[in-house]
Order: C-alpha cells, then sequence, then structure tokens
C-alpha cells in the first residue's frame, strides 16, 4: 500500500494545528502508519531538503525547520502522496485553495505549515530518513 511521509513544521506546532491536520488526514480515509515530535539539527533539515540545496531560500529553511520540533508522519492509503498533497494545498498559501490546509492556515511561502512528500518516490526516501526505526505493523489483520 502506497506511504506519504507528513511533516507539521515547528509553525504548525506552535499555532496548535497537530490536532487538526492530523483529523483532516484521518477523516479522508488515511491510516496512520509512524508519528513523532522530534527536534532536528541543521545536518538532518540539509540532508531532508537536499534537492534545494541551491535554492536562495535554502539556509533559511533549514533554520526554520531547526527552529523547534516538527511532528514526522507517515501516512498510509490509496494515492496518499497525490491526494496527501491536494489536502495540503499549493507551496504558496497565496495560490493555495481555500480549504487545504495551508489554504486556510497560512500566508507566507516561508511558514507554511506543513510538508508532504511530492512523489511515491522521495516518500520512500523521506520516510527512510525520518524513521530508520522502522514504523509500526499490525500483527492480525483484527483491525
Ligand atoms: P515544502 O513542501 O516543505 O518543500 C520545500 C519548501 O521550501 C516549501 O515547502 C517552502 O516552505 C519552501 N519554499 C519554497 N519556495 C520558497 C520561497 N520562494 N521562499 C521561501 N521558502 C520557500
Amino acid at each position: 500500500m502506497e506511504q506519504t511521509f507528513i511533516m507539521i513544521k515547528p509553525d504548525g506546532v506552535q499555532r496548535n494545528l497537530v490536532g487538526e491536520i492530523i483529523g483532516r488526514f484521518e477523516k479522508k480515509g488515511f491510516t496512520l502508519k509512524g508519528l513523532k515530535l522530534v527536534s532536528v539539527d541543521s545536518a538532518f533539515a540539509e540532508r531532508h531538503y537536499a534537492d534545494l540545496s541551491a535554492k536562495p531560500f535554502f539556509n533559511a529553511l533549514v533554520e526554520y525547520i531547526v527552529s523547534g520540533p516538527v511532528v514526522a508522519m507517515v501516512w498510509e492509503g490509496k494515492n496518499v502522496v497525490a491526494t496527501g498533497r491536494k489536502i495540503i494545498g499549493a507551496t504558496n498559501p497565496a495560490e493555495s485553495a481555500p480549504g487545504t490546509i495551508r489554504g486556510d492556515y497560512a500566508i507566507d511561502i516561508g511558514r507554511n505549515v506543513i510538508h508532504g512528500s511530492d512523489a511515491v518516490e522521495s516518500a520512500r526516501k523521506e520516510i527512510a530518513l525520518w524513521f530508520p526505526e522502522g514504523i509500526a505493523e499490525w500483527r492480525s489483520s483484527a483491525h
């Protein structure tokens, strides 16, 4: 089953949006497979955003991600990567539709509340980076 990596960024945690965001993924029908509140250091944030290292906003982005705890999650379900991106909304909150997380809760591209993997392959890499210990597994089919 497809999985994606979702991170509630420091502004989302600080603004008490964790429950709201988790609720949106739960109510859509996705399954929570991994969840932790973590503070990462610059080296780790640079690995997560390695593809953006040439961007002019890279240093500011890394500083922002290390500024406070983030909620790292793995969500599972049919088309969860693409549908998760729809639930999150466009990267720039000026373009994200009302009803999406960024459309409802953000106005600044540098403080856009949440990250979601952009493709199945990046989800696989991001889950391996953030959850090297693995994720919880159901041990029976009773659920
Ligand atoms: P995210 O989905 O985490 O992926 C990369 C992040 O870079 C993005 O969300 C934004 O937070 C950030 N970002 C993208 N473009 C800009 C920009 N022009 N200025 C500042 N931050 C940006």
